[in-house]
């Protein structure tokens, strides 16, 4: 049988791919199931697309795991969402390793519950010295919080004469980014039917592919992740050129 994962070509992988992963709630709602049951389903897709992102040899992958807005959702949810993160980062040390998986978090960090926080740079510190994918949590993220914090800390250098005015380029303003040491994304997938970006890497997707898909997060599986990249490489890419 024929498979998508067939048909990549493994001379022009994206090397960056951000995801969207949209469509938990109406998954579980669905199928009578609460919102949360939607999320734990969830976790097996993102084993499966860091899987088959690792085999397939692509450098960084980042998922869009929880943003700025998600504070807002029902107290009982965003507990559930955070214990599940959490959770998860923990049980997944191990074979983040093995499968020489980096892990790095974007976002407002400093939000996350105190347990969190430690649960998460232990994973980062544990798996820092690991060279294959690079793994991007984008947790209390959001874009307008991301550059909004880049405005101020480049102010703060210009007020101390460390950079001037002129000297403020397109380079210096994606290292003033969360987002610093990766690379701007090849390919953006957002799944589960909406058509927008909802405050994901705004600067960072200038020319980036964008893929939609109606699949729900939950149903997502390494077969979706490889018709996607197909899709990406069936495209000619200019840079406004
Ligand atoms: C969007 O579905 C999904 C989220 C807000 C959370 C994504 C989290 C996971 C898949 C869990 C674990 C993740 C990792 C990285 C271990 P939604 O709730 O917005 O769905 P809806 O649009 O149908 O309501």
């Amino acid at each position: 049988m024929s498979t998508f994962k067939d048909k990549i070509d493994l001379t022009r992988l994206p090397r960056h791919i951000a995801i969207i992963m949209d469509g938990n709630g109406r998954w579980a709602k669905e199928r009578g199931y609460d919102r949360i049951f939607g999320h734990q389903n969830g976790v097996t897709s993102v084993r499966e697309v860091t899987e088959a992102a690792a085999e397939t040899g692509i450098q960084y992958l980042t998922l869009y795991a929880f943003s700025t807005e998600n504070w807002a959702r029902p107290q009982q949810e965003v507990n559930a969402l955070m214990e599940l993160l959490v959770d998860t980062i923990e049980n997944e040390t191990p074979t983040l390793n093995k499968n020489n998986v980096r892990l790095k978090a974007i976002g407002d960090l400093s939000r996350l519950p105190e347990g969190a926080g430690i649960k998460l740079q232990r994973c980062i510190a544990e798996t820092s010295k690991n060279n294959g994918l690079t793994l991007v949590l984008a947790l209390s993220y959001s874009s307008r919080w991301e550059i909004n914090n880049a405005i101020k800390l480049l102010c703060n250098d210009v007020k101390s004469s460390k950079i001037s005015i002129n000297d403020i380029s397109d380079e210096t303003i994606s290292n003033y980014l969360t987002t610093r040491e990766i690379p701007d994304p090849d390919l953006m997938i957002r799944t589960s039917g909406e058509i927008r970006i909802s405050n994901f890497l705004l600067w960072q997707i200038a020319y980036t592919e964008l893929y939609f898909t109606n699949t729900h997060w939950p149903d997502f599986r390494k077969e979706n992740f490889y018709e996607a990249i197909v899709d990406y490489q069936s495209r000619e890419r200019r840079f406004g050129k």
